[in-house]
Parts: structure tokens; sequence; C-alpha cells
């Protein structure tokens, strides 16, 4: 070994370098010269104990000046092949932000909701409040207060859910919205304009037209000189935000416990307008819900003074009002939540 051979070695080790291309070339390179056992630079080092004293020492610097050298280049070929690497990895992973997004599938609401908010938005939009009560009721506020006789047929276990099995338990769901009637004139003193949407119960079988669950949308207004004449202009107007301007609107006289008098009334027929087809039953008209003047004795079972107050209510089925709107022609289809039913809406 002497110091010419040092030459000869960097200049095999620069070549071999400079020859090198990419991280894994660089790599092997390393190995081969610098590796900890075997590397060729580690092994020379070995060797300056073996080097006659008097040349010792300048072969010792010659090997450290080679190592340094080569070193410092590999360093630079490194740094640039690092730099390459992440240049082709910008490239292949390049995402292109301008092109438009992938839209995913929206949720909506459910048909009835719809129909429910648009109700209440016809509501507001005649001055009244929402007001809520409990689906499970006790017989005061469903029946006795509602001047509901003790022995209506509505009462009857065929009719009602009652809870604990027994109507004796007087716990019951509640089989019409006119119970939250009460609640509200127990709560507040006219004058009073609400409109009072929620769940319901009957115990009738399942079909296409009848479910033991359903919607109604209940009306009051109470106050001093509230008469039949607003209830017809309210009703009049409502229903003809929810079916068309020109529609025409009829009222039959009725019978219910807790309004008197009492009327049902009926939207001209959305589908024939009056001629008659199958799904007025050929009459021209579509029934719609019940109504009339708040009976007095419902007024004084809730210490509301029937000779300075008087007022209307009105009910009606949600399931029906959407029903005839979208035409959906079975009321299951509400319950089976079929995505490719709902999502028509
Ligand atoms: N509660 C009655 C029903 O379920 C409807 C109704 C409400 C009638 C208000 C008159 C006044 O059939």
């Amino acid at each position: 070994m002497n110091l010419t051979s040092l030459d000869t070695i960097q200049q095999d080790a620069l070549g071999a370098l400079e020859a090198a291309s990419g991280l894994a070339d660089l790599e092997a390179w390393y190995q081969r010269y610098f590796g900890r056992e075997r590397g060729e630079l580690n092994m020379l080092m070995r060797e300056i104990p073996k080097v006659e004293p008097s040349e010792r020492k300048a072969f010792g610097q010659g090997v450290n000046r080679i190592k340094g050298e080569i070193e410092a280049r590999y360093q630079e070929r490194l740094a640039a092949a690092e730099r390459e690497a992440l240049a082709e990895r910008l490239v292949a992973e390049r995402v292109d932000v301008t092109l438009p997004g992938r839209s995913l599938p929206m949720g909506k609401r459910h048909p009835l909701t719809q129909t429910l908010d648009q109700i209440v938005d016809v509501f507001a939009r005649l001055g009244f409040g929402v007001a809520e009560g409990p689906e499970v009721e006790d017989d005061w506020h469903n029946f006795t207060a509602l001047n509901t006789p003790a022995d209506h047929p509505a009462r009857e276990m065929q009719d009602t859910f009652y809870l604990g099995g027994d109507e004796a338990a007087g716990r019951l769901l509640r089989t019409h919205t006119s119970s939250v009637q009460i609640r509200v004139m127990e709560n507040s003193q006219p004058p009073l304009r609400y409109l009072m949407p929620g769940r319901v119960y009957r115990r009738d079988a399942v079909t296409g037209r009848h479910y033991p669950i359903f919607h109604q949308i209940e009306g009051l207004v109470v106050d001093e000189r509230t008469t039949f004449a607003d209830l017809k202009g309210t009703l009049t107007a409502a229903m003809r935000e929810l079916f068309g301007p020109d529609r025409k609107i009829r009222f039959r006289p009725s019978f219910f416990p807790f309004t008197e008098p009492s009327a049902e009334y009926d939207v001209e027929c959305i589908l024939c307008s009056g001629e008659g087809c199958r799904l007025c039953s050929q009459t021209g008209w579509l029934e719609i819900g019940g109504c009339g003047m708040v009976d007095p004795n419902v007024l004084t079972a809730v210490n509301i003074d029937p000779e300075r107050y008087t007022g209307f209510a009105f009910g009606f089925g949600a399931e029906r009002i959407a029903m005839l709107k979208h035409g959906i022609p079975d009321i299951r289809l509400y319950w089976e939540n079929h995505a490719r039913f709902l999502e028509q809406f």
C-alpha cells in the first residue's frame, strides 16, 4: 500500500459513485465503500498500522483525505437522489384539485314529515303557533274533558289502546290530537291560536287505507267573538294553499261530542276537479276532516268562561293529505321505508 494506490482507490470509488443512479444503487455503493465490516475504505484504515513507520503518517493523512472527499461527494449525490425521488412521488401522487367533486347520496326528510312541515308552515302564515302534547294520555284529556260520554263507542277497548290492558287503568294511547286542545286551554288563557300535530293510535286492522298509528293535525282558536265564519274562512284559505287556489271547499253538518255545531269538510277532487273519478269514488269531493265550534261544556271543563269566549276547532289526517298530494296509493308505504319509495320525494 502506498499513496499512489490511494489515488487509484479514490478514482475507482468516485467512478462507481457517478455510475450509481437512484437511491437503491447509492445504498449498495455506500455498503461497498463505507460498510462497517467489509467497506473498502474502512478496511483501508486497518492497513495504516502495517505501513512502514516513516510513511505511516503521510499514508494515514492520505486515507483520511480521500475518505472525506469521497464521503462529501456521496452526500451530494444522496441529497440530489432524494430530491429526485420526492419529485417523482409528487408527480405520481398528483391530485387534480380542479376536478369536480364526487356527489354523495343526500338523505331527505320522510315524505310525511315534509307534508307536516308544509302544513305547519301554511298555518303559521295564518297566525297559528305550534303546540304538542303526550302520546300516552289519560281518560280526562282524551275523552272526559272533551265532553265524550262514558258510554261513547270511541272509548271501547276495541277502538282504543289502553295501557296495562284495561280501561280502568286510565292510561291510553291518545286516539286523536284533540287531547292537546285540552292541555293548551288548561295552561293558557285566550286568545289562543294553535296548530297541534302529532301521532295518534287506534285499534284498526292494517289495510291500504288504515294503520293503527297515524298523524293528525289539530287546530284551535279561542277568542272573544270567534264565529263559524272564521272557521270556514281559515280552513278554506289553508286548503287552497295545500290543494290549489281555485279549489272549492264544502262543509257538511256532522257530529262530534266536543264541538257544537259540528261539520265535516271536503275539498273538490284534485284529480277530476269535481267531475267524479275513482279517487273521489265518483262524488267529486275528497273528505278531509272534522271541525266545529268548541262546545261550551269543553270550555267550562278547562275553566274558560263560555259566556265571554267562543272558539273553533278542526282536525285532519296528515297521511291522507300527503297521499292525495303525491298520489300515494297505500298508507303502508309510509312505514316500510323502502328506499325506492322514499327517494321519490
Ligand atoms: N278529533 C276528531 C277526530 O279524530 C276530529 C275533530 C277535531 C273534530 C276537532 C272536530 C274538531 O275525528
